[in-house]
């Protein structure tokens, strides 16, 4: 299904809900999508992510039911659910699909409130889904907004972000890392959200949409691979740890190690293990230094950091492949590229670019031929902007 925008997607939801649920009022809220400017991997290892909420995401038109029940629709999938609450046990069930997001969500509430009562939902989303650009985290982080917002919990900013975390790696079982939640419960227009997971502490900086442009290079290349090869480097980077841990030095991340520190252990470790461990620790330092760079409106030097982010995740990490490699090549000979690197866990799914603005329909038409000249593939590009956090729409 193409992508509507923003209005006709709200009266689609909004006709969607009528049709199956009958007249009456209703209510719409929203959370956004994220992309990941620096900091690839390092959630889960204690380290520091530049995260910025984008304009698109994922919206809910929602209404709640005085019994248990819980009916819920997608514009952007098939299958529907329509269960009692108490059936709702401690995790997803494979029959239950992309339902599982909202009804962890629903399980926290009923678990950390007490609520009971059931709701009416139909979700609809403006980000491609399953691309790296965390629309789980969306359709979670909204859910949370809604269900706060129709029973008065009180539940804001970094707490729906706990319960969308919890919802995820508790009730679908992804052993994911906190940034995607963060990111999108915590976002602020012009801004993009420094966080320091080992806290977690986070701070507002400073992003300006007049100095540089976010193009994202959609390779249309399924991340198949994503799962397994995500909870492979999860435990990989337990295993670096372990061996730091052992060489001597006890820090409670692995991502607050210094290189001294790696190489002081190289003799523990593969070469696998040893390049996992290197990318954390030079992504880490990246980070840093992009943060530094926005602060000073140095977008070509944030640009750079980007382009060396991507080979570490190509060399060190492995987590790209020819797709991403191929579509951010074509992007970094453009002009007005200041550079390029993979979103998300990588494996497919989609790239950033960033751009001097004025520039996106040149770079789009000259990536998209380079691109299908080597693959054969047609990709697609998205003009993101950076957006707020979750609101209440319509
Ligand atoms: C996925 C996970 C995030 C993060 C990124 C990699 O998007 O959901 O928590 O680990 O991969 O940076």
């Amino acid at each position: 299904m193409p992508i509507l925008p923003r209005a006709a997607l709200l009266d689609a939801l909004a006709a969607r809900f009528r049709a199956d649920f009958g007249p009456g009022p209703l209510r719409c809220f929203f959370a956004p999508g994220r992309i990941n400017l620096l900091g690839a991997h390092l959630d889960y290892n204690g380290g520091d992510v530049l995260p910025m909420a984008v304009d698109r995401g994922i919206y809910v038109a929602i209404r709640p039911r005085d019994d248990g029940r819980v009916r819920l629709r997608s514009l952007d999938f098939e299958r529907v659910v329509d269960l009692d609450g108490s059936a709702v046990g401690a995790h997803t069930t494979p029959d239950l699909g992309w339902a599982g997001y909202p009804l962890g969500v629903w399980a926290g509430f009923r678990a950390a409130h007490g609520l009971q009562r059931g709701f009416d939902a139909v979700f609809a989303g403006d980000l491609p889904v399953a691309s790296g650009l965390s629309s789980s985290a969306a359709i979670e982080v909204v859910t949370a907004l809604a269900l706060d917002a129709l029973h008065g919990f009180g539940v804001h900013g970094e707490q729906l972000a706990l319960i969308a975390h919890r919802a995820e790696t508790g009730f679908v079982g992804v052993r994911c890392g906190i940034m995607d939640q963060y990111a999108s419960a915590l976002g602020r227009a012009g801004h993009v959200l420094l966080l320091h997971c080992a806290g977690p502490r986070w701070e507002h900086v400073p992003f300006d949409p007049a100095a540089c442009e976010v193009l994202v290079l959609d390779t249309k290349k399924p991340r198949h691979l994503a799962k397994s090869g995500f909870n492979e480097r999860v435990a990989q980077c337990a295993a670096v740890h372990a061996a730091l841990r052992a060489a001597g030095v006890e820090r409670p991340h692995l991502a607050l190690y210094e290189l001294a520190d790696l190489e002081r252990a190289r003799g523990r470790l593969d070469d696998v293990h040893f390049r996992r461990g290197r990318h954390v620790l030079t992504e880490m330092a990246r980070t840093r230094d992009g943060a530094a760079a926005l602060r000073a409106h140095d977008y070509r030097a944030l640009g750079a950091l980007l382009d060396q982010s991507h080979a570490s995740t190509r060399v060190d990490y492995e987590v790209s492949c020819a797709e991403l490699d191929a579509i951010t090549d074509a992007a970094r000979a453009c002009q007005g590229v200041f550079g390029a690197r993979l979103v998300g866990a990588g494996f497919g799914g989609c790239a950033i670019a960033l751009l001097a603005p004025g520039c996106a329909d040149a770079v789009q038409a000259a990536t998209a031929a380079s691109y299908q000249s080597r693959l054969g593939i047609e990709p697609a590009f998205y003009l993101l902007r950076n957006g707020t956090g979750p609101v209440e729409v319509g």
